[in-house]
């Protein structure tokens, strides 16, 4: 297995977003915005019988991308998992195809997955999570990371769990600062994220309302973490790594709407290529717009009629006409 080089310290990652984060959707970032330093598949379920096929795991990923080892070596493969899946197939499956990189979720907030014990359920028992991870580590020579919430329903568990990930041999740990029991919606906790510095050897991503270039710049200084992850906000703004980068601190809405309309016509001209359903073409516009009038004065109207909108003509003549 190729061996990765060190994440370098101040580093951003675009966050896993399931429904989102699919090949096409990264290419788009990948080709528009580089100054994303990593990104991340949205998790893959491991199957609690049988196996996909290899195919379905590169599929997954991005056969196009897949292709690219540049890509690769930025982009963590992750998967979802429970004591009741086939971790260690999946497992040999991810090493035999040469992802270089595997990420575990122990985050996942869904009902039907912690019904199932998987995501963010794993962090009530530690003894069997460290097995999991163990078996994991056992079978991957690459490199391995994991993405926490603080806890499920308390965080009492929460330096355990950092010690334990570092104890069982994962190289990175992100940290979403909320419980399960807080879903999306309460303010995130860096303090926890800060905590996680302290106690840990290896690197700690902070992740969690940063909503802006500025929150970037504050969640590194509030809480020393080694890089910073960004979700909904990344989904409002995909540009704000380059932002960041740039030192553009605050831009006018002219300027974000001329960068809204640029990531349309690459989104669009990029899955119209792939053939993609005009249902699905409209169906994914909507899900990536979600957030982006969020805060643009006057946009509050556009974005209510761009979620109701029945046609593509109808969405992107709207989005024209920003
Ligand atoms: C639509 C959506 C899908 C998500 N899917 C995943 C996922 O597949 N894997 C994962 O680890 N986290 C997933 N998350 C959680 C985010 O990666 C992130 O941890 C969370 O949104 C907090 O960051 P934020 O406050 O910047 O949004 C998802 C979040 C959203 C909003």
């Amino acid at each position: 297995m190729k061996k990765l080089a060190p994440i370098p310290s101040g580093s951003l990652f675009f966050a896993p977003m399931e429904g989102i984060t699919d090949e096409t959707y990264r290419k788009v970032i990948q080709n528009n915005y580089p100054e994303w330093d990593y990104l991340a598949t949205d998790f893959l379920r491991v199957p609690s019988a049988g196996r996909y096929p290899n195919k379905h795991l590169v599929r997954h990923f991005g056969k196009e991308l897949y292709e690219l080892s540049e890509i690769q070596a930025k982009t963590m493969f992750q998967i979802l998992t429970s004591h009741r899946a086939f971790t260690g197939e999946m497992v040999k499956q991810i090493q035999d195809l040469q992802f270089p990189w595997l990420d575990m979720n122990i985050g996942c907030p869904s009902p039907t997955v912690c019904k199932n014990q998987g995501g963010s359920y794993l962090l009530t028992d530690l003894l069997s999570l460290r097995d999991l991870v163990r078996s994991i580590r056992q079978g991957y020579t690459g490199r391995f990371t994991a993405k926490i919430r603080i806890g499920y329903s308390d965080t009492k568990n929460f330096d355990d769990s950092i010690k334990m990930l570092n104890d069982e041999g994962v190289e990175l740990i992100t940290v979403h600062g909320r419980t399960r029991d807080d879903m999306y919606k309460a303010p995130a906790r860096w303090e926890f994220i800060e905590r996680a510095v302290k106690l840990s050897q290896v690197p700690i991503i902070g992740n969690g309302d940063v909503w802006s270039t500025s929150d970037i710049d504050r969640m590194i200084k509030e809480t020393g973490c080694h890089g910073v992850m960004v979700a909904r906000g990344a989904l409002k703004a995909p540009w704000m790594a380059q932002d960041y980068r740039l030192g553009h601190f605050h831009p006018t809405k002219k300027e974000t709407t001329t960068k809204i309309k640029q990531f349309f016509t690459d989104y669009r001209s990029l899955l119209e290529a792939e053939n993609i359903s005009v249902r699905g073409l409209l169906k994914q516009s909507k899900s990536v717009s979600r957030f982006m009038l969020d805060g643009i004065e006057g946009c509050e109207m556009v974005k209510r009629q761009l979620m109701l909108s029945q046609t593509v003509p109808e969405f992107y003549s709207l989005v024209e006409n920003l």
